[in-house]
This record gives C-alpha cells, sequence and structure tokens, in this order.
C-alpha cells in the first residue's frame, strides 16, 4: 500500500445529540465513537493519524493523547472543508494519500478503505468517495451524476431542490484524496449553501471543473456507514455493532442462544465452547474462559473468568476473577477486587467484597462477606456476615482452611477463625478463635409457658369485664 494518512473530523458541535459530551466520546459497545476510526486507521498502518478537535473539548485532547495520535484544532466549527483544512500543516509533509474519516462514522471497516484506495490508484483519480443508497437516505449528501454516470456533485439535503432530494444514492462520507491536491482544491471552496459552512463536499464539483477524475465506490452494506448524529441513530449504529461483534464470537465457537437480546462490548474475550444466555451485559475488560456458561441477566464488568465457570442467573460480577470451575449464583453480587478461587460456590443472594475465597470454599446462601479471606474448602453458613467497618476504618475476617461458620455469625472484624475451628449458630466473634476449637457466643433460650401476645391479653381481659 502506498504512502497513506488518515485525517479524522471530530471537531463539529454535535448539537442534534441533545447532550454536554462532545458527541465523538458518546460510547458505543464500550468505547467512545472516536475510538473505532482511529482503530481502523491504525489497522491500516496509516503513517499519519490526525484528529480534528474543537478548541472547547478538552476530553476530546485527553483521549486524543491516551490514544497516541496528532491533534489538530479547528479553531472555529465552520464546516467540514474547513476542518480538513485546519490539518494542512500537519499533511503536507505526509505526500501520497490521505483518507478523510468522520468522528461519527464508527462502523466503517478497513476492506471498505482499501478497496476504495484501490479504486483511486486504478482509475489515477484526485478523490475517491463511497457511495450508498440506504432505504431512507434521509439529511444524507445526494450524489448528483451525469449523463454519463460521472459523480460531478454532491449536494447536501437541505440545499438540494426537490428532484435532487428524490435521488437515493448518498454520501458516506468517506473520502480518499491525493494529498498534494486536496489543499490546492480546499483554497476555492466558499461557504456558498444555507448552513454558510466551508463543505468538504465540495471537492467532487472542484475535481469536474479542472477535468480531474474522481471515483465512488458503490457501498453493498450501507449500514457500516450509519453517521451517528441523534442518540437515535447511536442505537441504531450500536445494534449493528453487536451484530458484528456476536459474529465474529460465533464464528469461534462461543454459542450465544440469542444474538438480539445479548450485549458484548467490542473490547471482551470470550473462549471457545461457552454458551452465552440471553440478557446479559459484557463489558469493559472482561474476559470468559472456553467452556463457561453465563446463565441469563448476568451482569460481568471487568470479570475475569476462567475455564469451566458457571455464572447463574441475575449475577453481577466486577473488578473480579472467578477461577476454573467455580460456580456463582444465582442473584450473587461479587464487587471489586475479590478472587473465587477454583471449585468455589458462591449461592444466592451472597455478596462478596474485596474478598478471597480460596479453592473449595462455599457460602452457598444469604451471606455478606467483606475484607475476608476465607480458608480452603471452609463453609460459610446461611446468613453470615462479616461487620467490617467501625464506622471509620474496614478491618479484615480470616477463616481458616475447612473451618465452618455457623448460621448467622457475626464476625467482627479485625478477627481470625482458626483452621477446622467452628463458630455456633448465631455467634457474634469478637476475639479470634483458636484452630479446631468451638466458639458459641451464649444466648440461653427462654421459654414462656401459655404465652400470648398482649393484644391477645387485653382482648380477653375485656370479655371477662363485659360478662
Ligand atoms: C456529512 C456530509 C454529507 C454526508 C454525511 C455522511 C458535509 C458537508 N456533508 O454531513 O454529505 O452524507 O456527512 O455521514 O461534509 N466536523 C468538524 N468541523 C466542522 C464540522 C464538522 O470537524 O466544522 C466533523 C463533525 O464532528 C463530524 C464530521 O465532521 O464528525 C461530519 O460533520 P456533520 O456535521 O456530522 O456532517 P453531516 O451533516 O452528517
Ligand atoms: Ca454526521
Amino acid at each position: 500500500m502506498s504512502s497513506i494518512s488518515t485525517l479524522i473530523l471530530a471537531a463539529g458541535l454535535g448539537t442534534r445529540m441533545k447532550s454536554a459530551v462532545p458527541k465523538v466520546l458518546h460510547e458505543l459497545c464500550g468505547h467512545p465513537l472516536l475510538f473505532y476510526p482511529i482503530s481502523v486507521s491504525k489497522r491500516l498502518k496509516a503513517k499519519l493519524i490526525a484528529v480534528v478537535a474543537n478548541p472547547k473539548h478538552k476530553e476530546v485532547h485527553d483521549f486524543i493523547k491516551e490514544n497516541g495520535v496528532v491533534r489538530v484544532i479547528q479553531s472555529k466549527p465552520l464546516g467540514t472543508a474547513h476542518a480538513v483544512m485546519a490539518a494542512k500543516r500537519a499533511l503536507s509533509r505526509k505526500p501520497g494519500y490521505v483518507f478523510i474519516l468522520s468522528g461519527d462514522v464508527p462502523l466503517i471497516t478497513e476492506t471498505t478503505l482499501q478497496a476504495l484506495l484501490a479504486e483511486v490508484q486504478r482509475e489515477n483519480a484526485v478523490l475517491g468517495l463511497v457511495s450508498m443508497q440506504p432505504d431512507d437516505p434521509l439529511e444524507y449528501g445526494r450524489i448528483i451524476r451525469d449523463l454519463d454516470g460521472r459523480v460531478v456533485r454532491i449536494v447536501e439535503a437541505r440545499d438540494a431542490n426537490e428532484s435532487e432530494r428524490s435521488i437515493r444514492e448518498v454520501n458516506a462520507g468517506v473520502y480518499c484524496v491525493k494529498t498534494p491536491w486536496l489543499f490546492q482544491a480546499l483554497k476555492k471552496i466558499q461557504p456558498t449553501n444555507i448552513k454558510q459552512e466551508y463543505y468538504v463536499t465540495d471537492l467532487v464539483s472542484i475535481a469536474g471543473r479542472d477535468h480531474l477524475p474522481v471515483v465512488a465506490l458503490r457501498a453493498k452494506d450501507p449500514e457500516e456507514f450509519i453517521g451517528i448524529n441523534t442518540r437515535a441513530d447511536l442505537a441504531r449504529g450500536a445494534r449493528k455493532m453487536r451484530h458484528r461483534i456476536h459474529q465474529r464470537h460465533m464464528l469461534a465457537g462461543v454459542s450465544i442462544i440469542d444474538p438480539e437480546q445479548t450485549y458484548i462490548d467490542e473490547s471482551v474475550k470470550i473462549g471457545p465452547e461457552t454458551t452465552i444466555f440471553p440478557g446479559s451485559f459484557l463489558s469493559g475488560k472482561t474476559v470468559v474462559g472456553s467452556g463457561c456458561i453465563i446463565h441469563h441477566g448476568a451482569t460481568l464488568c471487568d470479570a475475569m473468568i476462567e475455564e469451566g465457570v458457571t455464572v447463574k442467573a441475575m449475577s453481577v460480577v466486577e473488578g473480579s476473577r472467578l477461577e476454573r470451575g467455580s460456580v456463582v449464583g444465582p442473584f450473587a453480587r461479587i464487587r471489586p477486587e475479590s478472587r473465587i478461587g477454583p471449585k468455589v460456590k458462591i449461592g444466592n443472594f451472597v455478596e462478596v467484597k474485596k474478598s478471597y475465597f480460596k479453592q473449595g470454599s462455599k457460602a452457598s446462601h444469604l451471606a455478606y462477606l467483606g475484607d475476608a479471606l476465607i480458608g480452603a474448602y471452609a463453609n460459610v453458613g446461611c446468613g453470615t456476615i462479616t461487620a467490617n467497618y467501625d464506622g471509620k476504618n474496614k478491618h479484615r475476617t480470616i477463616i481458616g482452611e475447612r473451618a465452618s461458620i455457623g448460621s448467622d455469625t457475626q464476625l467482627v472484624a479485625p478477627v481470625k477463625v482458626g483452621k477446622g475451628a467452628t463458630t455456633g449458630a448465631g455467634a457474634t466473634i469478637t476475639r479470634n478463635v483458636p484452630a479446631g476449637a468451638l466458639a458459641i457466643s451464649k444466648k440461653t433460650q427462654l421459654i414462656v409457658k401459655h404465652w400470648k401476645p398482649k393484644w391477645k391479653r387485653s382482648k380477653t381481659r375485656g370479655k371477662k369485664a363485659r360478662a
């Protein structure tokens, strides 16, 4: 491939989003919109990747920096051609071709861009663009061809007359341009349109006037060029992106029971022979190993799930690791910095925070374990809690290997239950329990014979009194 650069336009105000957040930072399948054209540029091995940003969008500047690409500032958003012009200095040192992409067209693929460049080179054109025929051409720029079928002009929907508006072939907003010609031609663009903006689309008529060849690559799938202008577009774009993500996983051996109802971020990795049930959300840096079952309604965020793990219905795992063969849920909540060891069982209504359950240990029902270390094969009974917070500081609870924590035990941290030790049901443990010992906190059972609640007693008295 010849020397190529990419220029990503992202300085627009994005007013149609009705948002305080810059449009290109709105998320689509776990990444800001701007991530996608940057990442396609990286895959194309572009020599220079530059993003045109608005001077006021500080968060966009940070994102550009984090991604290690070049920032170009457009002083005022005076239109797409004005935005390209802002990159003159950055691009003039890079002869060859430049792809002009939009920060709001996230689904573009490298295959399309490679095909566009090949077409431009084959025809020795100064400019190549992608055209498409969506079912509803909406606000896209209409492509005007002459009687020989050559592209001569692009007219924006708002500037178009009735017959031009009825044209179904529209501009996808992706261009491949010969760099030295680009900057000569940009100088000729005037803001003679309803919005009084400098339109990059006017490059087409300028090339035509100078009898220089322009090519238009007809897109097979118009959905690849969905432009995100409103939140409704964002939902439509995300649906298309999800379809792509799911196809990739299914072709790699993952079973997704109902792809229409499964939500997997672009960044998530999943091993083969894993099954994902509907209503699941897998996000962030989540990695799921092979042979796992993720039941319906599971929410996994930045979770490391090793091989053969089962996450049962409606469980939430955040920033934690579930090791080989462990079973979590239904209705379990694993909060950040937890480690659920091999073959551990965490049952329903168990909340775990910043705790390590070692191999084979269990907390099968209704419990809260925070800042705790649970030894291998220990059993935590139903209703157990760690009282880990004294109102100021958090303290640790350590449960030894094969210890048995009786139902409804309160472990008042800092506290340690030794190896193989037992706590009695309902015990309040405030002091360390030695290995092999039994700890109970004495609560004597009291029996009141023939006892009736107060209201029953007064009723009886009332009846007697009346008699
Ligand atoms: C643009 C095209 C239209 C095409 C459509 C495809 C023009 C004039 N029109 O319209 O033909 O069908 O894309 O999606 O180019 N931007 C800047 N600085 C500016 C203005 C815009 O950087 O001064 C950026 C925006 O942030 C955005 C991109 O350029 O990422 C496109 O701008 P937008 O206003 O969304 O253009 P459309 O109306 O969608
Ligand atoms: Ca747009």
